[in-house]
């Protein structure tokens, strides 16, 4: 019988029956290869087949009522790291897959190993590395000071030599770093093609759910961003947890995107030094180090990455366009909502700055999502344009309207007591949001002077903001 292709695109794993030039899923060229159709043959050597090895599925096959399910909470560990516990839900669960993401370089393998370091003092922990020698993580684990005896290393990228490692020394904690490196050399793609990430993946699964192993996996990002190219993991496994960080400086932030065991918007923040990363308990103090001294272009705010504040400074230039076609860039803001901000403070706050090129930047490789950060960029770019300072101890919370008027935001008094924090002596937020804060203190006598010494400035709409933070600009609004 005459064996048939079949097709897929290395990029996104999108199945084709011919060869095409360009993937008609995701677009991109010259991705398509082919790869013989997976046969019986293949599939019982794939991870599919990984359950015999094992051997041990114990879980009862059938449907069952939902009320004979057993509906113990999942049992939970410490990392010994306390912002890789609050990204995971409050600690790692055990039998639970949990892939980190993160560009080469930015501190995965660092991370895990000296999670490592505290891990085997209560448990037994497997690290396979196809990544580096036996001899490397060696010299790595003296650099972070991880000294221990328990630790077991295997330094091999076959998927059936890591099987037989677990099998032998049966881990409570597996950490594979990285995916990409791992192949299962039943299958004829080579490491790293979508088929071998899935694959392992896939086994690494397995092991996972049936001998209630918790897995780290390790996957590199690549250019646009997503993990092995596709999205093809991170629907498989129960969490995916992304390391960000600008290669300039020495912050990263871990953030999940997934999480079946807890919420996603949680951040965790890391330092790296020399000996490794560590834990930032304070993001706010560390975000705002180092902001120059009353230079016009700069606003701070607060979001809330989860349960926590944190303060955020936007940077803003605005210059003088010569050419007649305004250039605009932001960096950690949504594009379009910064050219939506533009607008409204063309039209509403009455600044020109359809004229000018724009560029919007926020301080320390933080994505801010909230449109409570919207107040703070208009007033960082009003700053630029005007070319007058905010002062140093301002701060700004609320979303702006398309009308240019100011909307109050989600949990205002964590916000607020964040700023007092940290010093701020003013905050220019919502009318609206002022009145929740007063009703609040009036409410609840012991909380009257929570708020003392931060003085709260309400603004209805952009033109009432600006005029407080910079004391200037159109009314318009
Ligand atoms: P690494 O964990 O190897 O990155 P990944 O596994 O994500 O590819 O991190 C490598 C970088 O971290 C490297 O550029 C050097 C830096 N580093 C330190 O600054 N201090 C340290 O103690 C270690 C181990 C690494
Ligand atoms: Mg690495």
């Amino acid at each position: 019988m005459k064996r048939k292709s079949i097709f897929y695109c290395t990029q996104c794993g999108n199945e084709t029956p011919r060869w095409a030039g360009k993937c008609p899923a995701c677009g991109a060229w010259n991705t398509i290869e082919e790869q013989p159709e997976a046969g019986n043959i293949t599939r019982n050597r794939t991870g599919g087949g990984l359950k015999n090895r094992s051997g041990m599925d114990t879980r009862p096959k059938g449907a069952r009522k939902l009320s004979e399910l057993s509906d113990e909470e999942e049992v939970r560990f410490s990392t010994g790291m306390g912002e890789l516990n609050r990204v995971l839900g409050g600690g790692a669960v055990k039998g639970s897959l949990v892939l980190i993401g993160g560009a080469p370089g930015i501190g995965k393998s660092t991370l895990m190993l000296q999670i490592c370091g505290t891990l085997c003092q209560n448990f037994k922990v497997l690290y396979a590395s196809g990544e580096e020698s036996g001899r490397q993580l060696k010299m790595r684990a003296n650099r972070l000071g991880v000294e221990s005896d328990k630790l077991l290393v295997l330094s091999e990228s076959a998927l059936s030599d890591l099987l037989d490692a677990v099998s032998e020394t049966r881990p409570e904690i597996l950490i594979a770093d990285s995916i990409q490196t791992l192949y299962n050399d039943a299958l004829d793609s080579p490491a790293g093609s979508v088929s071998q990430v899935k694959d392992c993946t896939m086994a690494l699964m397995r092991l996972a759910k049936e001998e209630n192993i918790t897995v780290f996996v390790i996957g590199h990002v690549n250019k646009e961003g997503s993990i092995a190219g596709p999205k093809v993991l991170e629907h498989m496994v129960d969490c995916v947890l992304s390391f960000e960080g600008d290669a300039h400086t020495s912050y990263r932030i871990l953030r999940a995107s997934k999480n079946r065991f807890g919420a996603t918007n949680e951040i965790g923040v890391f330092e790296m030094r020399d000996k490794g990363l560590t834990e930032v308990p304070d993001p706010s103090e560390m975000l705002l180090s180092g902001r120059p001294e009353e230079t016009p272009g700069a606003c701070v705010t607060c979001v809330m990455e989860g349960a926590r504040p944190v303060l955020a400074e936007i940077q803003a230039l605005v210059v003088g366009s010569p050419g007649g076609n305004p250039r605009r860039t932001s960096n950690g803001f949504d594009y379009n909502r910064a050219a939506m901000l533009l607008a409204v403070l063309e039209k509403r706050g009455g600044l020109r700055v359809s004229s000018c090129d724009a560029y919007l930047n926020t301080v320390g490789g933080l994505w801010l999502e909230e449109p409570a950060a919207d107040l703070a960029a208009v007033l960082a770019l009003a700053s630029s344009y005007l070319d007058r300072a905010i002062p140093k101890d301002l701060a700004a919370i609320g979303e702006v309207g398309l009308t240019g008027e100011l909307r109050t935001v989600q949990q205002i008094e964590r916000r607020v007591s964040e700023l007092r924090r940290l010093g701020f002596k003013t905050c220019v937020l919502p009318s609206h949001a002022r009145e929740i804060i007063q009703a609040g203190n009036a409410g609840n006598l012991k909380n009257s002077n929570a708020f003392s010494g931060l003085n709260l400035i309400p603004a209805r709409n952009i033109g009432e903001a600006i005029r407080a933070a910079l004391g200037a600009g159109n009314t318009g609004a």
